[in-house]
């Protein structure tokens, strides 16, 4: 059975997930209203790696017997200043993800919850890789700067990405 204060804080990790979410599909919207559609491709992508990390916490809660209590999830923002902010905010909220996935684990730990201590172990080894990715191309958005054939091509790459995992 789920500790209730365990309960309520993967409730809680469920919404973030959902507004990460959210926030990808206008980011996605963003690019490709100002013609990047690779980048546009890749925050779809990204959009529905969120959804199964939603997914994965909501059956995980299920499976412990748990109850599902979702809550609003809040409006993106819909302007950004230029491609380098979008990937500037993403990397921002993936960070904040981890800090919360971080404090879920921490509780977890002093409820002695080992079920969800092991089921957050693969959240934390997915943060490294989110935030490694999420650098990693705002890094090279910065080498691009405002070079054109530059952004250009890193919205190709980009776009060749294939997979939501
Ligand atoms: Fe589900 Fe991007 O963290």
């Amino acid at each position: 059975m789920l500790d209730s204060k365990i309960e309520k804080a993967l409730n809680k990790q469920i919404n973030h997930e959902m507004a990460a979410a959210y926030n990808y599909f206008a980011m996605a919207a963003w690019c490709e209203e100002h013609n990047f559609s690779g980048f546009a491709s890749w925050f779809k992508m990204q959009r529905a790696e969120e959804l199964t990390h939603a997914g994965k916490l909501y059956q995980f809660v299920l499976d412990r017997r748990g109850s599902i209590d979702l809550e609003a999830v809040s409006k993106p923002p819909k302007k950004f200043k230029d491609i380098h902010e979008v990937f500037e905010k993403a990397f921002k909220m993936e960070q904040n993800n981890t800090k919360s996935i971080y404090e879920l684990y921490r509780l977890a730990r002093e409820a002695d919850d080992f079920a969800t201590q092991s089921h957050l172990q693969w959240f934390i080894d997915e943060q490294v890789e989110e935030e490694k990715t999420f650098d990693e191309i705002k890094e090279l958005l910065e080498f691009a700067g405002e070079d054109k054939s530059a952004l250009l091509m890193l919205n190709q790459q980009l776009g060749s990405r294939s997979t939501a995992g």
